[in-house]
């Protein structure tokens, strides 16, 4: 039998390319990224024609040899990316757009390519500590004191999570199936799903009613709190809200770290969608309080435009997300001393791609003032949706209402019809949504207010400017008179 030899070993070289190979890939994909952002504005706003095709088509065996790239982008930019939600265009008013600087791309082909990790600072202790930096620029901006500090997640669900553990872990005494949560009734999913995460009961999770603003009534905050402890509950966290998903609702937050503090709970604040309004005069007036909180969830995708996959938490006293994280294998370097830190003490990840790069460079490349002006634009244009739907229910025969005055940049509206029960309201709404849709120039996505179905305009994205709430709205006064 002929032995395996050293002799015998041969090199695939195949996926080292070269700078040139590399640059021949650029070159090949470029003129499609440059086509699709040049016709950003005429690209619908969304497309589902094929979609169960398309998603079969992917579904093929592992490919024993390489295909031509230029077919393979051509596939992609052709068949694949045409269908679905198109997030990056202007007419994404859904869900809680941020449309996705493409200057984030550009940094995270850098970092691909020098594939550092970040989470040991020894790594990459320039990388590990450019997401410190931009991390302390977030403290700052939501005005948290120097022992602050944080990390990036992959979106705010993540980012929650850890929250929810680390109020665990530094401040519930007590068992954990004893233990209960506060959030408002309008509390994204991934606050409950969180506190699954974390090993919490479901039913600890108490939604707390809102007020007509859709504003946690901390009145009945405290109600509940002080009912639950004389029921043997161990109470230790709140969740607050800087922007909520379904209306923009900024919760009081000076009011629930007044009750954090006297009550001795953990106050986190779930600011992913509105967080970065405190670049905004407005935002901070809204969002007084928040530097009390003893943690913050950002979402960079979200209202700094990033690209997916960059949400962050922020903690007032850097130790508590060290108390609830730090765990050493022996395989490890020894970490940094004094003023430095692996970043992996204080997060749940260890390998990881270097986040803050895709943050840190479009802030470096154009100083914070632009992204300042779009959010000061959204918040404007928000207002000036909200007048005009107003105007358009005085010319209508049905009533459009506005369900609440704009806190951030959300509109939440739905058209009523006098002898229609509730259920046929909802229809009604439901048929309207689809009609204002179909024209492809923007979508809006509805969502449920005390029960009754309502639409959404969510006016975020750094695209979104005054001509597309204009059709958005044509659209919906075209729709209002044919439904
Ligand atoms: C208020 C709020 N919190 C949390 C989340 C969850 O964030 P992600 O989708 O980044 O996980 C969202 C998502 O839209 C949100 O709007």
């Amino acid at each position: 039998m002929e032995s395996n030899t050293s002799q015998n070993v041969t090199a695939d070289r195949t996926l080292e390319l070269s700078g040139a190979q590399m640059q021949q890939l650029i070159d090949l994909v470029m003129p499609h990224l440059r086509a699709f952002l040049d016709s950003l504005a005429e690209q619908p706003a969304w497309s589902f024609d094929g979609a169960a095709a398309v998603a079969r088509s992917v579904m093929e065996p592992l490919p024993t040899a390489g295909t031509d790239p230029a077919i393979v982008f051509r596939r992609l930019f052709e068949e694949l990316l045409p269908v679905g939600v198109n997030t990056a265009g202007p007419g994404y008013l859904a869900y809680v757009p941020g449309g996705g600087v493409p200057h984030a791309a550009i940094a995270d082909l850098i970092a691909a390519t020098v594939n550092r990790f970040v989470g040991l600072w020894n790594g990459a202790p320039g990388l590990a500590q450019l997401e410190v930096a931009v991390l302390r620029w977030f403290s700052d901006i939501v005005g948290y004191p120097a022992s602050a500090g944080g990390f990036f997640t992959s979106g705010g669900s993540l980012s929650i999570w850890s929250a929810i553990v680390t109020a665990r872990r530094c401040g519930l005494r007590g068992e954990l199936s004893r233990g209960t949560l506060y959030t408002s009734h309008q509390a994204h999913h991934s606050v409950a799903k969180a506190a699954m995460f974390a090993g919490l009961p479901p039913e600890n999770v108490r939604l707390v009613p809102v007020d007509s603003a859709y504003r946690v009534r901390v009145d009945a905050m405290i109600e509940l709190i002080q009912h639950d402890r004389r029921d043997g509950f161990v109470p230790f966290a709140i969740v607050g809200h800087a922007g909520t998903t379904n209306t923009g609702a900024v919760d009081d937050l000076a009011e629930l770290a007044d009750l954090a503090a006297a009550e001795n709970l953990w106050l986190h604040v779930d600011a992913a969608y509105g967080g970065f309004f405190m670049l905004t005069e407005r935002g901070r007036g809204l969002m007084r309080g928040i530097e009390r909180a003893d943690s913050i969830t950002l979402d960079p995708h979200k209202g700094l435009f990033l690209p997916y996959g960059t949400g962050c938490l922020l903690a007032r006293d850097q130790n508590h997300l060290r108390q609830a994280h730090q765990l050493r294998g022996e395989y490890l370097m020894p970490g940094p001393e004094e003023e430095f830190f692996d970043l992996s003490d204080i997060s749940p990840e260890l390998t990881r791609a270097a986040r803050g790069l895709r943050v840190w460079l479009p802030l470096m490349l154009h100083g914070v003032e632009p992204f300042r002006n779009n959010l000061e634009e959204k918040l404007d244009l928000t207002v000036f949706a909200a007048e005009q739907l107003r105007l358009l229910d005085e010319e209508l025969d049905d009533h459009l209402e506005v369900i609440t005055d704009p806190q951030l940049t959300v509109v939440a509206f739905r058209l009523v019809r006098a002898g229609l029960t509730d259920e046929q309201i909802d229809d009604l709404n439901i048929g309207l949504r689809d009609v204002i849709n179909a024209s492809r120039r923007v979508l809006l996505t509805p969502t449920r207010l005390h029960g009754r179905y309502v639409i959404r305009i969510c006016i975020l994205s750094f695209r979104t400017h005054r001509d597309r709430v204009e059709d958005c709205l044509e659209e919906i006064r075209r729709a209002v008179r044919e439904v």
